[in-house]
């Protein structure tokens, strides 16, 4: 049997290598993006997420079945956790190297909720060690000339296809910014150095100084066989803040210190949380632990319990908050109500096909728990009855706590269709219009949502309109959008049951809109700008160019017999938009 430093080196080093492995992919996306290689970018996005869970089980699997007989050896495992510590501790990102111990502990003993004895249970940050590479240009007399520099010292700076109008473009917008406030101009551009990659997009992210004050800067950019070209400045705190957002996918982007990094981003993310902003930085299990911390720590300083969330109750998922913290925990039941026919497994592979797809800044990043320990006392009797006998398989009691064997934690939004009542109205015309425009930027990634009601979407502090029901979400490749046929004889229009034939897939947008249940004073707006979603032909348009595109994102698809169900088969559902189909008009 090795030593408890033998073991602690050989948990540690195989963190080490996951972690090269995981710049190396990072390091990857440069090159996609000179090469507009989209297809290898969603490769290795994937091959990212995927790479941590590997790694955890070849670490346990390095470790041996010795040590995993040892499980009752606390005293062995107490040294081999101060081992590691002292391994570790001056390491940049120790805090990654602690996660990942906690990952191969939790996956050797199947720890329920934490033990400290096996795990570590505080995060160091603020005690960052390292830096950011950071490049300032000093803004001097010329803005113009700054900017020129920015744009020329980029690694892809010789490939943009018209570095004049690139400057001249990014000067004016910050010149813009900066006069429209009354502080002249900036008097630095300081930029971390590291290029964010996502997509097929690359992002230089930094600040501008002056005047004592703090602006974000973004700058996007775009490759086509024109040149890589400027596709938007950013300079507001809310629109970098959604960038940065957990409806997005992951940033690539080679940072040496993340830590570090995340210290920077907050100088003018205040408000953003810290595990939100390491998920997006691709660092989804640091995210993880962090969110939970950050949970630990809101229950000892709140005395709230925990209710059901707002909004109408899901038939196949229990969703509960702690009105004080803004996270819902979603628990599968154990039956679903008609008409849903998917199963658990379903359920689970639609939230899995989330995670590894495009999320579009549409879709809510759902992080996937097992085995939470939460206090008993913290729920509302109701909310804990209906846990423990309608999602059995996910909930039990154990001494004091409530035991959430598996749980989605994600974001709380405001459900739109109570938002649409409460908001001022030129706030529930925003939203219904930005409701559309989800909708379009979904199909654009290939995404179907399945259920368009409007209690499956929500809406984000920054008036944001987001999707978050996923059991019946699937590509919209997998659909088949139909116009609506016409009746032809009495019979056929009168008829209370569908006298025409349908498949599993097909969808009739045509329908649509006498089951959306858009408030009346909102709808004249919304038909202004989005009356086409209410024809088949501009879905099977949407599926036209997903299917022409050279390297569309087609290939991760979640499983197509259960997406297929998805599309239609639930057809009796009133509660189910895109299962419309069945039904004639009422
Ligand atoms: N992220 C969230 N923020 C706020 N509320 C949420 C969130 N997710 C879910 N909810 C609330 O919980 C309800 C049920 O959640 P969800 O739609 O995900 O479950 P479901 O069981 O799949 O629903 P359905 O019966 O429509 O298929 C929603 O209608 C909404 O009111
Ligand atoms: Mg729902």
């Amino acid at each position: 049997m090795w030593s408890p430093r033998e073991y602690a080196a050989e948990i540690a080093e195989n963190f080490r290598a996951y972690n090269e492995e995981f710049g190396r992919i990072t390091r990857r996306a440069a090159l996609n993006f000179l090469a507009e290689d989209w297809a290898a970018g969603q490769r290795d996005a994937v091959a990212r997420i995927e790479l941590y869970e590997e790694r955890v089980t070849r670490c346990v699997g390095s470790l041996g079945e010795e040590l995993r007989s040892e499980q009752d050896n606390l005293p062995l495992w107490i040294e081999i956790k101060r081992a590691y510590e002292t391994l570790v501790a001056r390491r940049a990102d120790s805090d990654f190297y602690r996660t990942f111990f906690n990952s191969v502990t939790r996956d050797l003993f199947g720890t329920v909720g934490v033990n400290p004895a096996v795990e570590f249970c505080a995060t160091s940050v603020g005690r960052a060690s390292g830096a950011v590479p950071i490049r300032v240009h000093r803004v001097g007399t010329s803005l113009l000339g700054a900017v020129r520099e920015v744009l020329a010292d980029l690694p892809f700076g010789a490939a943009i296809g018209d570095a004049d109008l690139a400057a001249r473009r990014v000067s004016a917008e910050i010149g813009r910014h900066f006069e429209s406030g009354v502080r002249g101009a900036p008097e630095s551009i300081e930029l971390i150095e590291p290029v964010f990659y996502r997509g097929m997009q690359a992002y230089v992210v930094g600040r501008l100084i002056g005047d004592g004050t703090i602006t974000p800067l973004v700058i996007a950019f775009g490759n086509s066989p024109q040149g890589v070209r400027v596709d938007a400045v950013m300079l507001s705190r809310a629109e970098v803040g959604s960038l940065f957002g957990y409806a997005r996918s992951y940033f690539h982007v080679d940072l040496p210190v993340v830590s570090a990094a995340i210290t920077l981003l907050r100088s003018f993310m205040p408000r953003k949380p810290i595990d939100e902003l390491y998920t997006v930085l691709g660092r989804a299990k640091q995210g993880k632990t962090e969110r939970y911390f950050a949970l630990q720590r809101h229950l000892t300083t709140s005395i709230d319990s925990f209710v059901h969330a707002p909004g109408e109750r899901g038939l196949v998922m229990i969703v509960f908050t702690l009105p004080s913290h803004d996270l819902v925990f979603k628990v599968i039941r154990d039956h679903f109500g008609a008409p849903k026919t998917s199963t658990r497994a379903d359920v689970m592979e639609r939230y899995q096909f989330v995670f590894r797809h495009d999320r579009a800044g549409r879709l809510v990043d759902a992080q996937e728990f097992k085995r939470l320990r939460l206090p008993r006392a913290r729920f509302m009797p109701g909310l804990a009855e209906e846990l423990l006998r309608d999602a059995s398989e996910s909930s039990r009691i154990e001494g004091e706590d409530l035991i959430v064997e598996h749980c989605y934690i994600e974001r709380r939004l405001r459900p739109l269709n109570l938002f649409l009542r409460e908001a001022d109205p030129a706030a529930a015309e925003a939203a219904i219009i930005d409701y559309g425009a989800a909708l379009r930027d979904l199909a654009a990634s290939n995404v179907f949502p399945g259920d368009l009601l409007l209690k499956n979407f929500g809406v984000t502090s920054h008036g944001r309109v987001i999707f978050y029901d996923y059991d019946e979400l699937c590509l919209l490749t997998e659909c088949v959008f139909r116009d609506l046929p016409q009746p032809r004889f009495e019979e056929e229009e009168t008829s209370a049951e569908p006298w025409f034939h349908y498949g599993p897939r097909d969808v009739f947008p045509e329908q649509w809109l006498q089951f959306l249940g858009i408030p009346s004073g909102l709808l004249e707006v919304f038909l202004k700008a989005h009356a086409e979603l209410f024809t088949a032909s501009w879905w099977r348009a949407q599926v036209a160019k997903i299917i022409e595109a050279p390297a569309s994102p087609t290939s991760s698809a979640p499983n197509s017999s259960a997406a297929a169900s998805s599309a239609a088969a639930s057809s009796a559902a009133a509660s189910s938009v895109a299962a419309s189909v069945a039904v004639t008009s009422a």
